[in-house]
């Protein structure tokens, strides 16, 4: 492990954080934020789903959808730190309004019920917003560093998918699925079909058809512009500037999705920069403590408690060991970084800073 992150990061202005949900996305991307403030760069972090008392102290109390500068004095940063939570629904606003042609057609979607419904539930438009707000603050803003964060997805693939997706359906093959609700139609439309459906249960009343027409019409108008943003995007995420961290747990299952998400990141095409294992269980020696023990704790019941303990700490250790090796040896010429499992919850900055002294050293 000679790279180091710094050595990684540096010369790229966007930094994309994917993994599946709970391994310390969030926590990884605002630490990293933080370093590289500290640092002297100029950084946005573009945070989904910070825990409450991370999303206080960065202070992101209430979404919004631009960067506000965080407070480092606690800290020491030469740098700014600017944080950001999404809100995909004002994302998606915002994209019909910069694609509407005038007034009235913009209205029409952001008044019509189907869309009220869908840029809320469409599978895949978080994920999609998300990298919208990237590229459009890559565009506008003059920030040395953007790091995203990418949304707790069951599967972490939806976020590579999502592009397509959101477009695929603005292309109206949704729509297609929707007038032919049976037959063979009906049949292969999978999980498209389901969303649309469960939308439609949603929007109560009124004229449904006539709804939907108007959605398609109204979209039909912005499809050309959308769709060239859409690919503007993702060229984005393929441009060298732009690297990938995949952020995993040393348990099993973590390890084995990480090993899956680098497979599919190098068949996009998208740049994989780095792997942190996050939560690594440190290796305790129990053996010293059971001689130290014996002399110090007179009660053998508790002594053995205590051994138990330690053991199962070994064991957690080991076993971690292990699965980082496999992904090490699984991952040749991607540098592999761990930080360990830390005894608290990191919820504010001087917590951040030190998540990100441990993953990436002075
Ligand atoms: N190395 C660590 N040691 C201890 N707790 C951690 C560590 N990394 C993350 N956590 C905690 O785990 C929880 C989930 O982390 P989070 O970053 O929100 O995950 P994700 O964004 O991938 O869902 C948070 O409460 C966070 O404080
Ligand atoms: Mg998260």
């Amino acid at each position: 492990m000679s790279a180091h992150l710094e050595t990684i990061l540096a010369g790229r202005s966007i930094c994309i954080c994917v993994g599946s949900g709970g391994v310390g996305k969030t926590t990884t991307s605002a630490a990293i934020a933080v370093a590289m403030a500290q640092r002297g760069l100029k950084v946005a972090v573009l945070t989904i789903d910070p825990a409450r008392r991370l999303a206080d102290s960065l202070g992101l109390a209430e979404l919004g959808n631009v960067p506000s500068p965080v407070e480092l004095e606690e800290i020491e940063g030469e740098g700014e730190l600017w944080a950001m939570m999404l809100d995909p629904k004002a994302t998606f606003d915002e994209v019909i309004q910069r694609y509407s042609p005038d007034e009235e057609s913009r209205q029409r979607i952001l008044g019509n019920r189907i869309y009220q419904q869908i840029s809320g539930a469409l599978a895949g438009s978080q994920e999609y917003m998300a990298m919208e707000k990237l590229y459009e603050l890559d565009e506008d803003e003059d920030f040395d560093l953007l790091i995203l964060d990418t949304p707790p997805s069951r599967n972490a693939l939806d976020f590579l998918d999502a592009p397509r997706r959101v477009t695929q359906f603005v292309e109206g093959r949704a729509m297609r699925l929707f007038v032919r609700p049976t037959g063979f139609g009906a049949r292969i439309a999978g999980r498209g079909f389901s969303v649309v459906s469960s939308v439609l249960r949603r929007v109560t009343g009124g004229d449904l058809i006539a709804d939907l027409s108007e959605f398609f019409s109204a979209m039909a108008v912005l499809l050309g512009g959308f769709r060239e943003r859409a690919e503007r995007v993702e060229a984005l995420l393929r441009d060298e500037r732009t690297t990938f961290l995949v952020v995993t747990g040393p348990a099993g299952e973590p390890v084995k999705e990480a090993g899956y998400l680098r497979g599919k990141l190098a068949e996009g095409d998208l740049p994989l920069g780095a792997v942190i294992v996050n939560r690594v269980h440190a290796a305790a020696d129990a053996g010293d403590q059971r001689l130290l023990l014996a002399d110090v704790i007179g009660d053998p019941d508790l002594r053995d408690r205590i051994l138990a303990a330690y053991e199962g700490r070994r064991l957690l250790a080991a076993r971690d060991r292990e699965n980082v090796a496999t992904l090490r040896s699984g991952s040749p010429g991607v540098p592999v970084f761990e930080v360990p499992e830390l005894s608290e919850e990191i919820h504010d900055l001087p917590g951040l800073a030190e998540f990100a002294r441990l993953l990436m050293p002075a």
